[in-house]
């Protein structure tokens, strides 16, 4: 009996894990209660792991230029970053639905801008939909792109390319009225089009009341648990930034430790000469 659960249990996981995410799914999922899980890739290695463990969503957030690129932060990194590393990712990837990020000025000038961006990175990056931070500044951006069918997820709160604007990265909608407007944003985003929207750093209680304010599902980062998803950036998550990372982070894994523990073992065995072994040994 328990053999022949566990036999049919593995195929219908196998039959869950194969088939591609699709954006109506997401819908689906936050209609079910499912919660969506998200995690940041860059390069390909990365993504086919994520996919192997079965994540639903693969963002390559402009976040690369922090991580992966050392700047300090977001505003640097250009489209044709976006687009190298968005094509790294989706040759990693087979299942996971893939979402990139639009740069800093590569959609705020003006709509046909946008689309052409955008489009960039759909067809050269092979991305099946882009975020673009924002609400009521960029609703025309998001009805044009959604237009054309271009999937656009939406970014409220802790917008990054505004970090100098909002004096650092720090929690926002802290007051009633900047939490009224961040709920208005929300749903105009919905209206303009928007199939998602990943709310940054908000009060918990403020996560909550946009989630079920709107038809489309939230991706939370610092937003409480009852956001219909969460994302985080996977060198944060997997402990491999070894800079300070935002209080609302999980370490699933130390990666940074087993890094630098290995590379002092290698260093070791090149110095003892223990590495490479001899021709008569293993
Ligand atoms: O760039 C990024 O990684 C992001 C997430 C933090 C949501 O926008």
């Amino acid at each position: 009996m328990e053999a022949n659960h566990s036999f049919f249990g593995f195929f219908a996981v196998l039959s869950i894990s194969m088939k591609p995410v699709r954006i109506p799914d997401l819908r689906a999922m936050k209609a079910t209660g499912t919660k969506i899980a998200v995690l940041t890739a860059y390069d390909a290695t990365m993504a086919r792991l994520l996919d192997r463990a079965g994540i639903d969503v693969i963002l390559v957030g402009d976040s690369v230029g922090m991580v992966v690129l050392g700047f300090d932060n977001t505003i640097p990194v250009t489209l044709d970053m976006m687009i190298h590393h968005t094509r790294a990712v989706s040759r990693g990837a087979r299942r996971a639905l893939i979402v990139a990020d639009m740069p800093f000025m590569t959609y705020q000038i003006s709509p046909d801008e946008a689309i052409r961006s955008a489009g960039r990175l759909l067809q050269e990056g092979g991305a099946a939909a882009v975020k673009l931070e924002g609400g009521r500044a960029i609703l025309d951006i998001v009805r044009r792109l959604t237009d054309y069918g271009i999937p656009v997820m939406g970014h409220l709160g802790l917008t990054p390319q505004s970090v100098h604007a909002l004096g650092g990265f720090r929690q926002q909608a802290q007051d009633a009225d900047s939490a009224a407007r961040l709920l208005e944003d929300a749903r105009a985003l919905e209206n303009a089009g928007a199939f998602a929207i990943v709310l940054e750093s908000i009060p918990a209680d403020l996560g909550c009341k946009v989630s079920s304010a709107i038809a489309v599902p939230t991706i939370g980062i610092g937003a409480g648990p009852h956001c219909d998803g969460q994302v985080l950036v996977s060198y944060d998550a997997f402990g491999l930034n070894d800079l300070s990372v935002p209080s609302f982070v999980r370490q699933y894994a130390d990666l940074a430790g087993t890094i630098v523990d290995a590379t002092r073992s290698y260093i070791d065995e090149v110095r003892s000469g223990s590495f490479p072994p001899g021709p008569t040994e293993k």
